[in-house]
């Protein structure tokens, strides 16, 4: 992918966003909205995923504080549980009240084709954030995110490097069926691991959330033992966060007997590496709202813009943790 590195600097809080721009084909329909980027309320439906991490928790505040009153915004929200179809009929829903612009958290990436198409022809312009879509591009004007493949080969790199050269056991928890990170991360993931001695024996998804990687654990240690399993890849810092409870619960010390790598960065993940009970947690950026809410305007202004922004994440190890966790706005 040709990948544009642009001085863009996105403040959310107290952190610092880089953002690299790509395939700079995505010119707004200069007609697709009434406002024309006059100074009125901009009126904005967002359909969120849902309310099932930490992760999400900070993308929605992240997402409320830039689509404020004060930024000339009315935000009409949706959180879907989870729920694609729940999701696509609140689009179908945001389409209907004939809002502005629609901006998308998408639960999975496809299935999606139908409601854009629906969008396009009321021309309501759609920015993505977060996740991607397999749907055609000339769908949506823009999307700002993550680039979930490099966080799967990160973590995966870190893997290899500890790990690679002893016969070791991985467990997999997995994030939403269907869902771009869970795709990306796991391919990511395997593409680093390949040709070493880590063996993966089971993946299962725990929809990113803390009880079900907690249960997804549980019922890994019920039938490999607590010394069957050397290693725990998670999708996200909850799911691992419900792995190092059951491991606990199965009288095992998390990050010792079972090591632990997952990826997020939320305050609770990072709290956990700082203690030794997580090994490795890859940064996945949730301050997404500020650059989201200026393409919202940038589109409806008229304005050409990017077809995709990637925001740059970090990677920390257990010292590197301690030196920034009370720095941290997430
Ligand atoms: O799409 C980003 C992922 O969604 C985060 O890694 C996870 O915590 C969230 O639920």
């Amino acid at each position: 992918m040709n990948k544009r590195f642009l001085s863009t600097i996105a403040i959310a809080g107290a952190a610092a966003l880089a953002l690299t721009a790509c395939s700079s084909d995505s010119d707004a329909d200069p007609g697709a909205t009434g406002d024309g980027g006059s100074g009125d309320t901009i009126t904005v439906g967002f359909a969120q995923t849902g309310a099932e991490s930490g992760w999400r928790a900070a993308n929605t505040e992240s997402m409320e504080n830039a689509f404020s009153e004060a930024n000339g915004f009315e935000l009409i929200f949706n959180a879907a549980d989870n729920d694609p179809a729940a999701q696509i009929s609140a689009v179908r829903n945001f389409i209907n009240q004939g809002v502005d612009a629609i901006v998308i958290a998408p639960v999975v990436e496809d299935g999606w084709d139908d409601v854009l198409e629906e969008a396009k022809e009321a021309g309501i312009p759609v920015i993505l954030e977060d996740r991607t879509v397999s749907a055609s591009e000339d769908l949506y004007a823009s999307w700002v995110g993550l680039d979930f493949h490099a966080e799967g080969v990160k973590a995966g790199e870190w893997a290899a490097e500890q790990y690679g050269d002893t016969a070791t056991k991985m467990v997999v928890l997995e994030g939403t069926t269907g869902s771009a990170p869970a795709n990306d991360r796991a391919a990511g993931f395997a593409e680093a691991i390949e040709g070493t001695q880590i063996e993966q024996i089971a993946t299962q998804t725990g929809d990113f959330t803390r009880d079900g990687g907690k249960s997804v654990m549980e019922g890994y240690i019920a039938q490999y033992g607590i010394d069957g399993i050397d290693l725990v890849f998670a999708h996200n810092d909850d799911m691992g966060l419900g792995a190092i409870e059951a491991i606990e619960a199965a009288g095992g010390t998390p990050g010792e007997d079972i090591k632990i790598i997952t990826i997020d960065a939320v305050k609770d993940g990072m709290q956990a590496l700082v203690d030794g009970k997580i090994n490795y947690i890859v940064e996945c950026n949730p301050l997404l709202g500020d650059k989201a809410a200026e393409l919202v305007k940038q589109v409806i202004a008229g304005e050409s813009v990017d077809k995709s922004y990637y925001v740059e994440d970090q990677a920390f190890d257990q010292a590197a943790a301690a030196e920034v966790i009370d720095t941290r706005p997430y």
